[in-house]
């Protein structure tokens, strides 16, 4: 495996991510929809990001951030097929604005796995028109936000399509349809393709990637899990990626701690995952990292841990360029509701005022401490 030397004139990135149906509220789309039907917690007003995302943009500012990730909420900009709503362009462009202002680089993620109605009524993503029809949206949002560098176009497929369609517990709610199951990831895998051509048609300054949920198996016999769930995708879309974003939270092993949701914490399986994921010779973002802890008893550990993981893949001369803590703020963890507490920033449900967690202010101090050198 060839092993990139990091160039010293690149920015590191630090900063959290969010995505658009967990912290923005009033969601009107497929996963709102699913909700309902299948009596799940609603994620309603969530954080209610969307009226304050300025003070919650100052907040990580003040945290020591250099750069923020989001989502882009496809079914608020495209409501009906084709007719694009302006105000909620504008707001994407007041987002951005507002990020620049307090000095922190916009990271867009296009799709984080919700979708428009309409767009799940023609079939979703087992539809043979629905890569035309994101590339569409890709392109009028590139054209939108032309100050924008850095492009994911899809937050991990692996993970959406396996929930989706094979364990049947997330939208479109499919059991065991492998048929599906495959067709979507090709699909998935040509409207990335048509997205970033048209991204870098739009923006000639334009970086565009997407970003796999990995696990580190840590056991030889496992090789078919490690290729089926970390490369696959990665695969498809291999000759249109300027980078290789990476979301790391766990491992297969037994340890000593645990965070809330039961993930056993590994930061061993992040080193050995950068490594793995070295092998397409591209620059890698870690685009997620974090910790469900509503006690925040293991969250400053577990972000030391992964970040030293980090640093010691840099130091053999790993290319890493950025990295963002999943999440900024406490919110909507999908079919398990508000119950997981992912946040640097503690949310009050009932209020929805902020309270800035004490490892949070331990992860500005690991960043200052780098920036500095
Ligand atoms: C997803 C996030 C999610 C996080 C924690 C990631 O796989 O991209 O949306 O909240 O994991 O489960």
């Amino acid at each position: 495996m060839e092993v990139q030397t990091s160039k010293k004139e690149v920015i590191f990135y630090w900063g959290a991510a969010t995505s658009a149906h967990q912290v923005e509220g009033n969601a009107r789309n497929d996963w709102s929809d699913f909700e309902r039907e299948h009596h799940l917690m609603p994620s309603g007003l969530a954080s209610d990001h969307y009226h304050r995302f300025r003070d919650d943009f100052e907040i990580a500012k003040n945290l020591g951030h250099n750069a923020h990730r989001f989502s882009i909420e496809w079914s608020r900009v495209e409501p009906r097929e084709g007719e694009f709503d302006e105000l909620e362009i504008q707001h994407y462009r007041d987002v951005v604005a507002a990020l620049r202002e307090r000095g922190l680089e916009p990271f867009v993620t296009l799709w984080h796995w919700t979708v428009p109605l309409w767009f799940r009524d023609q079939g979703g993503w087992t539809n043979g028109r629905a890569p035309a029809q994101f590339a569409r949206f890709a392109a009028r949002i590139a054209e939108a936000l032309p100050d924008v560098r850095f492009w994911i176009t899809l937050n991990e497929p692996n993970v959406y399509t396996a929930h989706g369609y094979l364990r049947g517990n997330w939208p479109p709610g499919k059991r065991m349809a492998l048929g599906q199951y495959w067709r979507a990831n090709r699909m998935l895998a040509a409207a990335h393709k048509k997205a970033y051509a048209l991204i870098k048609q739009k923006n000639k300054n334009a970086e565009v990637g997407i970003t796999q949920n990995v696990i580190w198996f840590s056991r030889r016999g496992n090789f078919l899990k490690d290729f089926f769930f970390n490369h696959y995708f990665v695969r498809l879309v291999r000759g249109t990626q300027d980078f290789v974003g990476v979301n790391y939270y766990f491992s297969d092993r037994k340890t000593k701690q645990y965070s809330d949701m039961g993930w056993p914490i590994d930061p061993e399986g992040f080193y050995q995952l950068l490594r793995a994921m070295a092998r397409y010779q591209k620059p890698l973002y870690i685009f997620e990292n974090g910790i469900a802890d509503a006690k925040d008893d293991r969250r400053a550990e577990f972000i030391h841990g992964h970040i030293a993981a980090m640093q010691r893949a840099m130091h053999e001369g790993y290319d890493v360029r950025g990295y963002f803590y999943w999440s900024l703020l406490d919110n909507f963890e999908w079919d398990k509701g508000f119950g997981p507490r992912f946040g640097l920033v503690e949310v009050n449900y009932e209020t929805q005022e902020r309270h800035i967690r004490k490892s949070a202010w331990e992860f500005k101090r690991i960043i200052e401490g780098a920036l500095r050198t």
